[in-house]
């Protein structure tokens, strides 16, 4: 293989982590490096579901090493029940299998009371804390797991912060405070049993590319979701733009070698924030009942819209993708036609790129292209061939319009629904 960053193109919920899982059995190591148990990665493996939030699906493979990395913020109570979880159902996960950032910080029960209370009506966000700890982490008032596994540093943390959170949450939120406490013992026992797992992965990431090891970075969220180029403010509080994988991780760019976007066959978004192609009718709702568009994390139904090339060339762009995987073409199976969005029309002007005043144009038009739809169920297709002549046209236009290659079609939620037409890092 090669070192692989896999990321989201538009806001999040792509398939990542199928694709993540099917190029796994060719990578060494599968790196976090961003988010937190905002993300939802549902697999379907034989008849068993499995969604997980913080681990990286490279655990359910032999073998392989999962690192969460400095950049992921960690919810240790829902880490451990992902860990129990996992552990349950027959998979091995120990030290010798994942890793945890020693730098990586950590979401504290404020965080999540906070979050509820401020952002979840606003932004619509997940509510599990995920903005108010990356908010600490710039403030340098974070907890890092390596305070988490060391009671005095957590003592001494938590005396520093707990007061003036106590405060925020009460006398500006009005919402319910926390006991420090109670925060400390609890908190002092996760950390207990999540130290055999902490270290400095940005060493242990060094040491395998030393070893020719092939790393496949897993990103969370999508291109639209990025904090510095998404539809600002409506977007995550980490960077979801490939370059966020040294950072996440502790590597430097020279060990990146390729990087694939997912790309759904149409568009989701769940959560406020415009959302130019969205469709509001009944077609909409087909899309969201067909490709079964709730979200994996907070089980909300998501929003649906046609594809949108403005959304696309910027995630292209930003994150030097070369090579499309695009995923739920069945959904689109039975639509007389396709629509696909090519440019935005605001007055006079055309914008092709996405505008950082999106929000100012209410009033937005869509420029849009139209493609024959195709009638067959194309989930038990297996090979390009024999793929309908007008799915194959719409691949050809969505790979020649944005300049990019496609070689993964995924054509359903299970290992075997995909259509892999070359494995780009072979
Ligand atoms: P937060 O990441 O919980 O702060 O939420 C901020 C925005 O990102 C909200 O609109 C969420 O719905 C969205 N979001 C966060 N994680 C995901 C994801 O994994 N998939 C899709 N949307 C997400």
């Amino acid at each position: 293989m090669a070192n692989v960053i896999v990321i989201g193109t538009q806001w999040g919920d792509e398939g990542k982590g199928k694709v993540v899982d099917l190029l796994t059995e060719k990578a060494n190591l599968i790196i976090r490096f961003q988010g937190g148990n905002n993300a939802g990665h549902t697999l379907v493996i034989g008849d068993e579901k499995i969604i997980l939030h913080l681990i990286p699906s490279g655990i359910l493979h032999k073998g392989k090493l999962c690192i969460i990395g400095n950049g992921v913020v960690i919810d240790p109570e829902v880490l451990l029940m992902e860990i129990e979880d996992l552990q349950n159902k027959g998979y091995m996960v120990s030290p010798e299998n994942l890793v945890i950032s020693d730098r990586a910080h950590v979401i504290m029960p404020y965080h999540k009371i906070i979050d509820h209370a401020r952002d979840i009506q606003r932004i619509g966000t997940t509510g599990r804390g995920i903005g108010p700890a990356y908010e600490d982490k710039t403030r340098r008032t974070g907890i890092r797991m390596i305070d988490l596994i060391h009671e005095d540093m957590l003592k001494k943390q938590l005396d520093n912060i707990c007061d003036e959170k106590h405060a925020y949450m009460t006398k500006i939120l009005g919402a319910k405070t926390i006991d420090k406490q109670c925060v400390f013992e609890k908190y002092t026992k996760l950390g207990t049993r999540l130290k055999p797992f902490v270290t400095d992965t940005s060493v242990v990431i060094h040491n395998a590319t030393k070893n020719s090891k092939d790393l496949l970075f897993e990103g969370a969220q999508g291109g639209m979701l990025d904090m510095d180029h998404g539809t600002y403010p409506y977007v995550t509080s980490s960077n979801t733009v490939s370059g966020q994988a040294c950072v996440g991780a502790g590597l430097g760019p020279n060990h990146i070698d390729k990087v694939l976007g997912i790309c759904k066959a149409y568009t989701t978004r769940v959560g406020e924030g415009p959302f130019p192609t969205e469709i509001n009718d009944e077609l909409g709702e087909r899309l969201r009942a067909f490709g079964g568009e709730y979200g994996a994390t907070t089980g909300r139904p998501r929003r649906c819209g046609w594809l949108d090339l403005v959304v696309l060339r910027q995630s292209i762009r930003l994150s030097s993708i070369t090579h499309l995987a695009l995923t739920k073409l069945d959904v689109l199976s039975g639509l007389e036609t396709i629509k696909v969005a090519t440019a935005y029309k605001s007055g006079e002007t055309i914008m092709e790129n996405m505008p950082a005043d999106l929000m100012m144009h209410p009033d937005l038009d869509l420029v849009y292209d139209e493609l024959p739809g195709w009638e067959e169920n194309i989930s038990s297709v297996r090979s390009y061939d024999d793929l309908p002549p007008n799915c194959k046209a719409y691949i050809g236009y969505i790979k020649e319009t944005l300049g990019v290659q496609a070689p993964i079609i995924s054509v359903g939620p299970k290992r075997e629904q995909t259509i892999i037409l070359e494995n780009p890092f072979e």
